[in-house]
This record gives structure tokens, C-alpha cells and sequence, in this order.
């Protein structure tokens, strides 16, 4: 008898206290709305699943990514079927996530909320964000439409002996889509398993709302002088609409990224995975919820790349997930000459941990790329946006060379082979000053397409 008694008091006690899972943000969200979008996070995460794949040995990398897969979908399906039941039981609109175990809600009443906080293995709770875009800024169109090209010895890269243009790498980008018509991309847009787009299931095949979607793939990999990795194939994902991204659709690029699908979410195919990964997105700082998906993508062998964002010229102004350790972050430069800092470009360290940032740095002022308007269309825009796919076409190149190469060795290779005759700013952040390197001003310096390449030629 008192037993029971006792066990009733604990689950009162159970179902009051729950609320230390559900994050403050949704709780306010809750008592003003009634519902909203959630997302439920297990203890674990998707860490049990990579982990297990780094005692394995794999023939190649489509097997390791078969398995990495297989692995995460065992543990989310196995962590989130309580939860799950809970929502059966309910009419809600609900995602489950393998990529990084979590389960997303459309509409959660207060009641659900604390039913999902009530199960032990779910961590926490919280409300979904929507990640507004950045605009670029506009700019004329330059006299001589390659230089930032040049500038980063893109050219002097293919022309090397064993040097290549980025022939048999694949990239992806996520952004607001591309305009696979354009007449710098269609050549090399790889139209089997080519494109996903999360918001419109029916779309099959890439669009672009905004413009800067396709002015960052023609960077990346546009023909006629725009690009760095020419050569290579492009894929990519709709993680934002013209305006935003939401966190669903930037997890549901990320899961695609891993293993693509056909435009219509079926057929999976890891083989079709890119081995690069360009992204001009993010919001917030120290905020670490992209995490396990990166974490995914280092397993997969996919480097990521992600602009740093425009909140300088304070230090410690570096945007998520740019200021991760998992994530090569890039700054921009400022003018034609790409010798200085660009006025906006964010500066570290990183407020996570309080490491290094930028990782790098590329020309991101004036850059002229394809534009989503016409299949003809140029445009001149600025910020770190624009100098991610600098990086990101670089690493193409090295991945087209040895596509087995390790997020740390490509880093390596970036950051060792770095131009560092850059502008003294006369600024330390971090306790170093702008003309010690790496710094977090510049990161390394300035990406250097030809002497990272030779680099790795010569290791091979
Ligand atoms: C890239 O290099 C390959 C091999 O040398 C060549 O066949 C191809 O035309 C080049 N592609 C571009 C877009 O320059
Ligand atoms: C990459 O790894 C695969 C399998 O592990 C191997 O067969 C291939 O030769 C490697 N490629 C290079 C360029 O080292």
C-alpha cells in the first residue's frame, strides 16, 4: 500500500518537473500560441551510431556510407519509438530525423509537449527557429569579370602537372536552389539524383527564388571563366526559400546530403553522395544544433564548408554553424585587390569554444556569377557568402586529386598552402594580432587554389 502510494507520488512529481527538458523559448511560445513547431531531442544523439562505424573497415566509401546509414536509422528508430507512439495516438503532423535522431512536430500543444518530456530518453525540447537570409549587397559589374578567380590561382591550378579542374568531384550546395538552365551550369549539373527540394515535394527539378543560390554554384563550378572547379559535377539542395530557412528543411538537405534521393524523397542511392558541401546560411552564435549533422558529414567523407557571416568588425562576431570545430568557416575579403578584410566579415574566435575563426579567407567583395533570372543572367554581389564556394571549389579540386582525403587533411592542405600577405588591420582579437597567422581576422589567409592543389599532388 504504501508502496503504491509512493510510486503515485513520483509520477506526480514526474509529470510536473518535466519542464527543465522543454527550453524557455518554447515554454513563452506555448503560453502565447497554444502549439508550435518542435523539435525532440534523445540522449545520444546519432553519437553511438558514427561511433560504431570508426572500428569497421570499409572497401570504399559508398559501403562506409551505406553502413553510417543504416546505423543512424537503426538507433532513431529504436530511441524514438516511444515517442513516436505518443504522437500515433494524436492527429499531429511529425518528421523523424535520422541524421541526427530527433523528431519534429508541426503544431505541438502544451500537453504533448510535456507528455514528450515525461519519457527519460528524450533530452529536450525545443522550438523550431527560421533562419532569415541574409540579402547580399549589390555591386557594378567589374572590368575584368575573373579576377577573383585569378586571384586565388584557380587557372594556374588545372594547368598543373597532374593538376585537374575538379573532373570527378562532386559538389552540393544548400542554398535557395539553382537556375539548372543557366548557361554556365547546365553542362555539369548532375541531373540523376541532382536535386531535393523540402519545401514542394513535386519540384523535380532545381529552381531558384532568390538568385544567390545559383550566383554561389556558378562560383563554385560555373563554366566561361565564373568558376573555380569547372569540371566538376554539381548537385544541390532547397534549404532555403527566397527569403528563409527553416531548421526542418536545412536538417532534411543535410540527411539527403549523406545519402540523395530522387526529387520525390524515394530510392535512396549513397553512392550519389557529393564530397563537398557549400553553405552561405546561419543564424545565431555558439548555437551547436546543426552538430550532429556535421558530424554525420565528416563520417561520410563530405567536407563541409560554411561562410562565417557579416556581423563584424567586433571580435568574437562569428555566425552558426560557420563558428564550428566541424566546419571549415570562411571570411571575406574586401575590393579587387583581396588583401584586406572585407568591413563586414565576421571575426573569432568561436564563441563555442573559443577556437580559431575564420578558418580561412576568400575574395567576397564584387564577385560576378551567374544569376537566377535568365539563363544568360550576371551579377556583382558581396559578403562571406560569396566567398564560401571560393573554398569550396578549391576543395573540389583536392577531393578530384584523392577523393579519400580527410576533413582534417583538406583542412590542412587549405590552411598550410594560405596566402598570408594580407593588410596589418592593426586589430588583435583573441590575444593575436592581424599580421600573426593563422589569426582570426584571416584565418590562414587567403585560399590558394594552386598551391594547395600541388600540395596534394605531392603527397600522392
Ligand atoms: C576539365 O579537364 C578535363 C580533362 O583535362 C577536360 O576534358 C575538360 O574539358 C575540362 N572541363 C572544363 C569545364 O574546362
Ligand atoms: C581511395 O580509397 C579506395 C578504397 O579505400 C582505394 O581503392 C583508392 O585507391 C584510394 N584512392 C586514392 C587516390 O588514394
Amino acid at each position: 500500500m504504501i508502496r503504491k502510494v509512493l510510486i503515485l507520488a513520483l509520477i506526480g512529481v514526474a509529470l510536473a518537473a518535466p519542464s527543465s527538458k522543454v527550453e524557455q523559448k518554447l515554454t513563452s511560445t506555448l503560453k502565447s500560441e497554444g502549439t508550435a513547431n518542435i523539435f525532440v531531442k534523445f540522449h545520444g544523439g546519432n553519437k553511438a551510431a558514427i561511433s560504431r562505424l570508426e572500428l569497421l573497415k570499409f572497401t570504399d566509401r559508398t559501403a562506409k556510407i551505406t553502413h553510417l546509414v543504416k546505423n543512424l536509422k537503426t538507433v532513431a528508430q529504436s530511441t524514438q519509438k516511444n515517442a513516436l507512439g505518443l504522437l500515433k495516438a494524436r492527429t499531429v503532423s511529425f518528421k523523424q530525423f535520422w541524421i541526427s535522431n530527433e523528431l519534429y512536430v508541426q503544431g505541438a500543444s502544451v500537453e504533448l509537449v510535456n507528455s514528450l518530456a515525461g519519457l527519460p530518453e528524450v533530452e529536450d525540447i525545443r522550438e523550431e527557429i527560421v533562419i532569415t537570409l541574409e540579402q547580399p549587397i549589390f555591386g557594378e559589374i567589374v572590368p575584368n569579370a575573373e579576377w577573383n578567380i585569378e586571384i586565388i590561382e584557380a587557372p594556374a591550378a588545372w594547368a598543373l602537372p597532374g593538376g585537374n579542374n575538379g573532373t570527378g568531384a562532386v559538389v552540393a550546395n544548400l542554398d535557395t536552389g539553382v537556375r539548372a538552365t543557366h548557361e554556365a551550369l547546365r553542362d555539369n549539373f548532375r541531373e540523376s539524383y541532382g536535386w531535393f527540394d523540402p519545401y514542394d515535394s513535386t519540384s523535380t527539378t532545381p529552381s531558384d527564388g532568390n538568385g544567390v543560390g545559383t550566383h554561389i554554384m556558378g562560383t563554385l563550378v560555373g563554366s566561361g571563366g565564373i568558376g573555380v572547379a569547372p569540371g566538376a559535377q554539381w548537385i544541390s539542395c532547397r534549404g532555403c526559400s527566397a527569403i528563409s530557412c527553416t531548421q526542418a528543411a536545412l536538417l532534411q538537405c543535410g540527411q539527403w546530403v549523406v545519402c540523395p534521393t530522387l526529387p520525390n524523397g524515394e530510392s535512396e542511392d549513397c553512392s550519389q553522395a557529393p564530397h563537398v558541401v557549400s553553405n552561405s546560411w546561419g543564424g545565431g552564435q555558439g548555437d551547436t544544433w546543426y552538430d550532429p549533422v556535421l558530424s554525420a558529414w565528416q563520417a561520410a567523407q563530405i567536407t563541409p564548408i560554411f561562410a562565417i557571416g557579416n556581423s563584424g568588425p567586433s571580435c568574437g562576431s562569428v555566425g552558426s554553424p560557420g563558428d564550428s570545430p566541424l566546419v571549415i568557416g570562411v571570411g571575406s575579403l574586401s575590393g579587387t585587390s583581396a588583401d584586406s578584410l572585407a568591413s563586414g566579415s565576421s571575426i573569432g574566435p568561436s564563441s563555442i569554444n573559443g577556437g580559431l575563426k575564420p578558418d580561412i579567407t576568400a575574395p567576397g567583395s564584387m564577385i560576378r556569377s551567374a544569376w537566377g533570372t535568365s539563363d544568360d543572367a550576371y551579377q556583382t554581389i558581396s559578403g562571406t557568402s560569396m566567398a564560401a564556394p571560393h573554398v569550396a571549389g578549391t576543395v573540389a579540386l583536392l577531393r578530384a586529386e584523392n577523393p579519400n582525403f580527410t576533413f582534417q587533411e583538406v583542412k590542412d592542405l587549405l590552411g598550410n598552402n594560405a596566402d598570408t600577405d594580407l593588410e596589418d588591420l592593426g586589430a588583435v582579437c583573441g590575444g593575436i594580432p592581424s599580421t600573426q597567422f593563422p589569426n582570426n581576422h584571416y584565418g590562414h589567409g587567403r585560399v590558394n587554389a594552386r598551391r594547395a592543389l600541388e600540395a596534394a599532388i605531392n603527397l600522392n
